[in-house]
């Protein structure tokens, strides 16, 4: 049995203010809420104000990015190490990080191997853009994705995969909750076929892209689907509050 998880990814939103707002607001909410996981991943900046804030609490906190080097002269940057008191979760090539900061497959990769070296538990995006799905090109991505991240990953039991078409990011079009099933289903058939059946079953795959407290009942009524990695609706406590209630009511069941 999978055990389903709402992820919140803030992106670059919230001074550290804000952020320990929400989460003052969020957690005695979110800590009512039984059999999932809920992570949120705010900005570096404040993780460390949010670290102590959940002290005692099931919030669980994850990073939106890190660096593959350990420690050196890379200014700006941030080590898996550094990262590993702070936070159990990272947010591992996100499609913007792909789109605006030329994120490679290969540099993901990079960043997965150096993630699981940490002891760290990446949540890995992949997805694809709106002339590739439009072109039936989707399956052909996403496998392609898989085969370049996880590259000399021998063993990813605690890899999460987040799948999240492009177009659907931040557009406030949802994908088709059936056809997304069916697509991750197929993530979790190569998951099967570069690893082993046993992996691929306990492997948690999100779905991610315009889900909020209205959609999400779909989403995760549907069987491959083991929850969502929530961007804007994140941001509201009740709304994201509200994803993963009915999400633990729908998977729990
Ligand atoms: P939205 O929920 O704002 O569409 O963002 C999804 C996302 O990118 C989560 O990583």
């Amino acid at each position: 049995m999978r055990v389903p998880m709402t992820a919140g990814n803030w992106k670059m939103n919230t001074t550290i203010r804000e952020a320990t707002d929400l989460v003052s607001e969020m957690r005695p909410l979110l800590d009512q809420i039984e059999n999932i996981d809920k992570v949120i991943c705010p900005p570096f900046i404040s993780l460390a104000a949010v670290k102590e804030l959940i002290r005692g609490s099931s919030i669980k906190l994850g990073a939106q990015n890190v660096y593959f080097e350990e420690e050196g002269a890379y200014t700006g940057e941030i080590s898996p190490l550094m990262l590993a008191d702070l936070c159990e979760f990272i947010i591992i090539g996100h499609s913007e990080r792909r789109q605006y900061f030329n994120e490679t497959g290969e540099l993901v990769n990079k960043k997965i191997l150096a993630v699981l070296r940490a002891g760290l538990k990446p949540i890995l995006c992949i997805g694809e853009r709106l002339e590739e799905n439009e072109a039936g090109k989707t399956e052909e991505i996403l496998a392609e994705q898989l085969r370049l991240s996880l590259a000399g990953v021998d063993y990813p039991r605690s890899l999460i995969i987040a799948y999240e078409p492009v177009w659907a990011i931040g557009t406030g079009k949802a994908a088709n909750s059936k056809q997304t099933n069916e697509t991750i289903g197929f993530i979790r058939c190569k998951i099967a076929k570069l690893y082993s059946d046993e992996i691929a079953q306990n492997m948690r795959i999100l779905y991610g892209g315009s889900i909020n407290a209205d959609n999400i009942a779909e989403f995760v009524q549907q069987p491959e689907i083991d929850g969502a990695l929530v961007g804007g609706a994140s941001l509201k406590a009740t709304e994201f509050v509200s994803i993963v209630k009915q999400t633990s009511q729908i998977k729990g069941r």
